[in-house]
């Protein structure tokens, strides 16, 4: 047990980032995700797909419903990482299953696979394959899934397909090319982020399974630590275990403001002194993704069939460069037409993620990149940046 989690006499750590279902908090969100996928599996659908900003909590909901599988009635395959080509992705898949098919050809994957479909099904079992992180599966795997998730008894589907994944995915869905998947997803949720009193209801409740301990948390901690994450659930439980931290290193057992400012900053945010700007604040959360991804980079989360493509390049601090404002009379403006869109360093997915930005910010559009990409200016007097938007999320 780490020293300040015994100084606050917790029997475990209350904010560990590691998705484990016995803290899963179920916000009203969560809760319609986690309902949606049982649907699923009991309406013998095609497809469930479940969209949310990086760390909303798609991997721990998919787990909490997986625990709560009955192994007599459901199997499942779960796949992680899947930039795979069709191949790899019905290997994987068959591995997961127990199935041996290295070097095979696809037609004799999906062949594989079918039996033992239908195996399942003779059985009475049911068959779910899962696929997180599927913002990368390519179009063309997507397509064969969608093949896949066509075969049928003559009254039911014989597996059903969950799809987790950032806006990316809804992105990549909404191509041309994957039209015929995208008319087979009965159901479709969006995980959104916790609003203030959710914030202050997850961080009470992931204390008290922590065994609550002897912590006091000031009323005033609760919003300021809502105000640097977004109710972003991996961000407020970075912030608040450096929080719990700070207020260790001053014998504190009250979470006071000043830590969690102080966690802020061991992230490398800044913090101005009259108060959190609301600029700062979406700077944070760009910084915190980043943080969070390069903490998750390497990460093993579930056990079956894991594929972790560690990211071993240290990815760089966010920086502000130096801007000049456009100049004013004839420019566009367009405005983020979706609750948080990621400003990006280049037009491509791919690229890191600089900035944050929330429904309604007004953006000076600089040019036009490939495909929907567009470069755009944001500043709210204080603050300026620019970088890649999709075009798709923004009004007019
Ligand atoms: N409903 C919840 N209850 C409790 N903890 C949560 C909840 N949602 C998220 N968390 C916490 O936030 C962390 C991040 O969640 P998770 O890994 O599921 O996010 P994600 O949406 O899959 O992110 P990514 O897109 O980066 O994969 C979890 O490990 C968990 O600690
Ligand atoms: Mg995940």
């Amino acid at each position: 047990m780490k020293d300040y989690l015994e100084f606050f006499g917790f029997s475990d750590d209350p904010f560990k980032i590691t998705p484990d279902s016995h803290y899963f908090f179920l916000s009203e969100s969560h809760q319609e995700a986690l309902s949606s996928l049982k649907y699923l599996v009991e309406s013998e659908e095609g497809f469930a797909v479940i969209i949310g900003e990086p760390g909303t909590g798609k991997t721990l909901t998919v787990r909490k419903f997986i625990d709560d599988l009955s192994p007599d009635e459901v199997r499942f395959a779960y796949v992680l990482f899947p930039n795979l080509s069709p191949e790899e992705l019905f290997e994987a898949i068959l591995e997961d299953f127990g199935i041996k098919s290295e070097g095979e050809t696809k037609n004799k994957l999906f062949a594989k696979l079918r039996d033992f479909l239908v195996n399942e099904r003779k059985r009475g079992r049911k068959v779910l394959i899962i696929i997180d992180e599927a913002q990368n599966l390519p179009v063309e795997t997507l397509e064969e899934l969608r093949i896949l998730s066509n075969l049928e008894t003559s009254d039911t589907k014989l597996l059903q397909i969950i799809l987790l994944g950032q806006p990316e995915l809804e992105e990549k869905l909404n191509s041309q090319e994957l039209r015929q998947l995208r008319q087979r997803i009965t159901v479709f949720v969006k995980l959104r982020n916790f609003t203030e009193e959710e914030t202050k209801a997850y961080i009470d409740f992931r204390i008290s399974k922590a065994g609550r301990g002897n912590v006091k948390i000031n009323p005033k901690t609760y919003g300021l630590v809502y105000k640097f994450s977004l109710g972003i659930p991996r961000l407020i439980n970075i912030l608040m275990e450096r929080a719990l931290m700070a207020a260790f290193v001053d014998s504190s057992h009250e979470i006071k403001p000043k830590h969690v400012e102080r966690a802020a900053e061991s992230v490398g945010l800044r913090v101005r002194k009259e108060g959190v700007s609301r600029n700062v604040v979406y700077l944070a959360v760009g910084g915190l993704i980043l943080a969070s991804l390069l903490f998750f980079a390497g990460t093993k989360v579930l056990e079956k069939n894991v594929r972790v493509e560690p990211v071993t390049q240290e990815r760089k601090a966010v920086v502000i460069p130096e801007l000049k404002t456009p100049e004013k009379g004839g420019e566009k403006i367009v405005y983020v037409s979706v609750p948080m869109l990621n400003m990006r360093e280049r037009p491509s997915t791919d690229a890191d993620v600089i900035y944050v930005l929330r429904e309604g910010d007004e953006l000076k559009v600089i040019e036009n990149g490939p495909e929907t990409w567009i470069k755009v200016f944001y500043s709210d007097g204080n603050f300026e940046i620019e970088g890649w938007v999709n075009g798709k999320y923004v009004r007019r």
